[in-house]
């Protein structure tokens, strides 16, 4: 019998729970006990852990946050975090025979590093509502995130049409416009905005007028809140407050890109713009049937990663199929918007 932990770190995002049910179910018949550590990174320096069992996890498929906190803790910066962290495991006071992290590029990366340096019996499951982890054709939550600005998106388009107006949709995407991209593209966005290709301002502006010209009276505008508003002068601008606080990944917080676009667009066209900002809406709630099918897929993975030892390895989506690669690779890079994607998107633009 193993003792196997499992933590949520990073943001919070629909399915986490939905991994945590699978992975505890399918080590609980094996025989394991399990135990969830509290807050994520955190759990782990402070020994914060709390049973799972069959009663802990019924029900929790479809509810959305996770049941076990998270946070934004970074070992690495927290003094004598990580030999916190390793004195968790194996011994004779109850220490953990496996762990099974589950997050993003953040909450993995430490899981990567604490693998490669210290061998540490850790696997990963691929978590982000952004979609920006490598190795993996999709991260679950996503859908949902992508579900939900659809779905404002189609709400926008009617108040938009009424008014003859221009509505700008701030999305999430610290570093990836993936969210951005789907739901324009679903929700038949006339401007996406996006990190990886920042087209100026004033070529939105152009865009816009030539939607107008052609007998439109109303358009949509999507951006990620990571894009930065750029002018054909070269100029450029993050709009994250350069005063705000970041936290231990070195993260500032975004928000506020699209109200400064909206006053842009309204300059340099004159079309009276309005600005909504969806936040962590996209974050919050049930996640969608997709999810909840990739979250089990995943929890399963990540539990038989760890009864065959493969440690420092991640579930991953390839196609329809369930694989694993290293947490290295998973975390080498990030997955940006390749340019075949955002021509989908531009073939609509104005
Ligand atoms: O990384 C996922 C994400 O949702 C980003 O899109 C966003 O910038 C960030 O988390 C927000 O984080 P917080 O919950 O700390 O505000």
């Amino acid at each position: 019998m193993a003792r196997i932990g499992i933590l949520t770190g990073g943001g919070d995002c629909p399915g986490l729970n939905a991994v945590i049910r699978a992975a505890t179910r399918r080590s609980l018949q094996r025989g394991h006990e399990v135990v969830g550590v509290r807050d994520g990174w955190r759990g782990m320096v402070e020994g914060l852990f709390v049973p799972l069992g069959p009663r802990e996890i019924s029900g929790i498929l479809p509810r959305g946050g996770t049941i076990i906190g998270t946070t934004r803790t970074n070992p690495y910066k927290v003094e004598g975090g990580v030999e916190k962290v390793l004195s968790r495991f194996g011994g004779d006071g109850g220490g953990l025979d496996a762990l099974i992290a589950i997050g993003g590029e953040d909450t993995l990366g430490v899981a990567a590093r604490l693998y490669r340096e210290n061998g540490t019996p850790v696997v990963g499951v691929p978590k982000t509502i952004d979609n920006d982890l490598s190795g993996t054709d999709y991260t679950f939550g996503f859908d949902t995130a992508v579900s939900i600005a659809t779905e404002a998106i189609d709400r926008l388009h009617t108040t938009a049409e009424s008014h003859n107006r221009v509505m700008v949709v701030e999305v999430m995407g610290r570093h990836a416009g993936w969210i951005a991209v789907h739901s324009g593209i679903a929700g038949g966005a006339d401007v996406i905005l996006i990190p990886e290709q920042p087209i100026t301002v004033e070529d939105t502006g152009r865009l816009l007028q030539k939607r107008h010209a052609g007998g439109k009276s109303f358009s949509i505008v999507v951006v990620s809140e990571g894009y930065e508003l750029t002018w054909e002068s070269g100029e450029h601008q993050a709009v994250a407050g350069e005063a705000r606080a970041t936290d231990q990944f070195g993260h500032v917080v975004l928000g506020g890109v699209g109200d400064a676009l909206a006053r842009e667009v309204e300059r340099l066209t004159g079309y009276e713009t309005r600005v909504t900002v969806l936040g962590h809406v996209q974050r919050g709630g049930t996640p969608t049937a997709r999810d909840r099918v990739l979250a089990t897929r995943y929890g399963l993975k990540a539990a038989d990663l760890v009864e065959s030892g493969s440690f420092g390895r991640m579930a991953a989506l390839h196609g329809d199929a369930i694989v694993d690669i290293s947490l290295d690779e998973a975390t080498a890079e990030l997955k940006t918007v390749p340019p075949e994607w955002y021509d989908v998107a531009k073939a609509f633009f104005g």
